[in-house]
This record gives structure tokens, sequence and C-alpha cells, in this order.
């Protein structure tokens, strides 16, 4: 039975793990992935101390998973910030437009899964945080 957690800005899934000679994990669409997936990435080979992301999307919304190793997330919707750990393949972080994403501490072994509900374009990504933070509805950090 897979198990949705709420974090403070968004919620991880852990998808099914079926243990049998190995592991395998899964995931289906409504069940498990809130969006038609149109696209998947990986990111592998980080270089120590590399901060990733660093961005919001205006439309695409993302579900990531560290299928190796560990990262800790950092999320931001504008109004508030939270940090955590991801370190289990079966668990998945639910990227919602606009929230802006951060990714660092990767392990040397990290391997992250992402999937998109929209092909990549570069229009629909927020790079510039002081941006973010007008389209969000502005705060005080
Ligand atoms: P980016 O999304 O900024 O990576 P990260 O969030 O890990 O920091 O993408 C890095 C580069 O790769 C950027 O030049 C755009 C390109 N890219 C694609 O061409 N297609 C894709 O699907 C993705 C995710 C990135």
């Amino acid at each position: 039975m897979n198990q949705t957690r709420n974090t403070k800005l968004s919620y991880i899934i852990d998808i099914p793990v079926i243990v049998d000679e190995g592991k395998l994990m899964f995931a289906e669409i409504e069940k498990h992935i809130p969006f038609a997936i149109k696209r998947f990435y990986f990111i592998s080979d980080i270089i120590p101390g590399a901060i990733r992301g660093k961005h919001a999307h205006k439309k695409t919304k993302q579900m990531l998973f560290c299928i190796r190793g560990s990262i800790t997330m950092t999320l931001d919707n504008g109004k508030e910030r939270e940090s955590f750990k991801l370190d289990k393949p079966e668990s998945g972080v639910f990227l919602d437009t606009m929230m802006w994403h951060e990714m660092t501490d990767f392990s040397s072994d990290s391997l992250l899964l992402v999937v998109a509900s929209d092909p990549y374009v570069e229009e629909d990504y927020i790079r510039d945080y002081k941006t973010f933070i007008q389209l969000a509805g502005g705060k005080n950090i």
C-alpha cells in the first residue's frame, strides 16, 4: 500500500515496493503520480557541493525520486521554506507549479529520477529568485 506523508509545503509518496529476489518499485498515473507524464530525466554524477534546481515552474508539475543515495531537498513557496532528506528510492516528492526547489548534499552515488507533466520549455522556468518572490506574492525571509 502506498503512503502519502505531508511535508510543510508538499507531500512525499512512498510507492509500492515488491520484495522477492530483489526489490521492484513502480508508480502509476493517478494512483501515485498526479499528472500524465510527458517527460522524464535523470540527474547523476553530481559534483560535491553542487546546488541544483534553484528555479520554479509556471506550468510544469514534477515528481522527484532519489533512486540511489541521498540528497537534501529544499522547497519554498514564496512564503515559507522547508528542507528534508530524500534517501529512499520509493519516496517521491511532489513539486507543484510555483514551488522553488533546490537540491543539495548529494551523496557521491546519488541518482535522481524526475517525471514531469510537460515537455522541456525554458520559458516555463522562473530562474530568478526575486522574480519568483514577486510572482508568488512576496514575503520576508
Ligand atoms: P535544469 O532544469 O536547470 O537542471 P537542474 O534543475 O538539475 O539544475 O537543466 C539543466 C540544463 O539541461 C538546462 O540547460 C536545460 C537542460 N534540460 C533540457 O534540455 N531538457 C530537460 O528536460 C531538462 C530537465 C533540462
